[in-house]
């Protein structure tokens, strides 16, 4: 696996003279941020030497370089899922790659649906902590000793300063923002009333089926992290009211804006 790894970092650096310091994974229907990017050259997944390609719809499947906030950066428009069929590896391989190209901090955004009662429709959360509900760990099987630790510590995975310049960042923008804890887990099928009950009384937020895995391997291997979730449905909804894919992404899409504003800032202030 490292070998892939090298390869495909090796592929990239031949290819893109930016040497990227932030990484990026854009969500569900959040892909708009690459737009946001100067002096952009983008490589799709299919041209990459042992990328997965990504298949769900509305991930169109790129990595974007360029600068971002007055910093290089690189940035996944789509992401690999666990539903998809790909084992944890394959998940998280751009994560591995990222950090051989150099990348330190990871910026991560999902689409996620709200546990917490307080949560509406369109809200921002700041991921605080996470809950692993995958059926695996993406560091289970023999540890890639040059990438990190065999039992990595995992107090404190998301970077608190950032946190907090989020914080003040988004204060300052006027964007309101929530914070709390994501819970992971498989999908694709969305959870039942139980199991959102079942999430919420775990200590959870809000639940998603991406972001957790690729952050167990960046924290790993050092990265500091920041995430965010864009509320697309609630969990209790009214009686009724079911939710689609559809819905999802254009919730994510309304509410993109304020995520790249807020990302934007914190990656200028890094
Ligand atoms: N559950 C799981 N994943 C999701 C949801 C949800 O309600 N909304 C967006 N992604």
């Amino acid at each position: 696996m490292t070998e892939k790894f090298r390869e495909t970092a090796e592929f990239l650096k031949q290819q893109i003279s930016i040497r990227p310091e932030v990484g990026i994974i854009l969500g569900s229907g959040l892909g708009g941020l690459g737009t946001k990017i100067e002096n952009s050259v983008a490589i799709s997944y299919s041209d990459i030497p042992n990328f997965p390609v990504s298949t769900v719809e509305g991930h169109s499947g790129k990595l974007i370089f360029g600068q971002l906030g007055g910093k290089n950066v690189v940035a996944m428009q789509g992401r690999f899922h666990y539903y998809e069929g790909y084992p944890m590896a394959q998940v998280t391989f751009p994560v591995r790659v990222m950090k051989l190209l150099g990348v330190t901090s990871l910026m991560v955004s999902n689409a996620a649906g709200g546990l917490n009662p307080n949560f509406k429709q369109g809200d921002l959360m700041l991921i605080s902590d996470h809950i692993n509900f995958f059926p695996e760990s993406p560091l289970r099987g023999k540890n890639l000793t040059e990438f990190g630790v065999r039992f990595p510590d995992m107090s404190k995975v998301y970077d608190h300063t950032y946190l907090k310049m989020a914080k003040e960042i988004a204060d300052s923008l006027n964007i309101p923002v929530q914070e709390g804890v994501y819970i992971g887990s498989s999908g694709p099928a969305l959870e039942t009333p139980a199991e959102y009950r079942l999430f919420r009384i775990f200590g959870a937020d809000a639940t998603g089926m991406s972001t957790v895995p690729e952050v167990i391997v960046a924290h790993q291997q050092g990265m500091r992290v920041f995430g965010m979730s864009v509320i697309t449905n609630v969990t209790t909804p009214a009686d009724g009211e079911e939710t689609t894919h559809e819905e999802v992404q254009d919730v994510a899409g309304i509410a993109e804006p304020k995520m790249t504003a807020i990302i934007k800032a914190l990656i200028a202030k890094l």
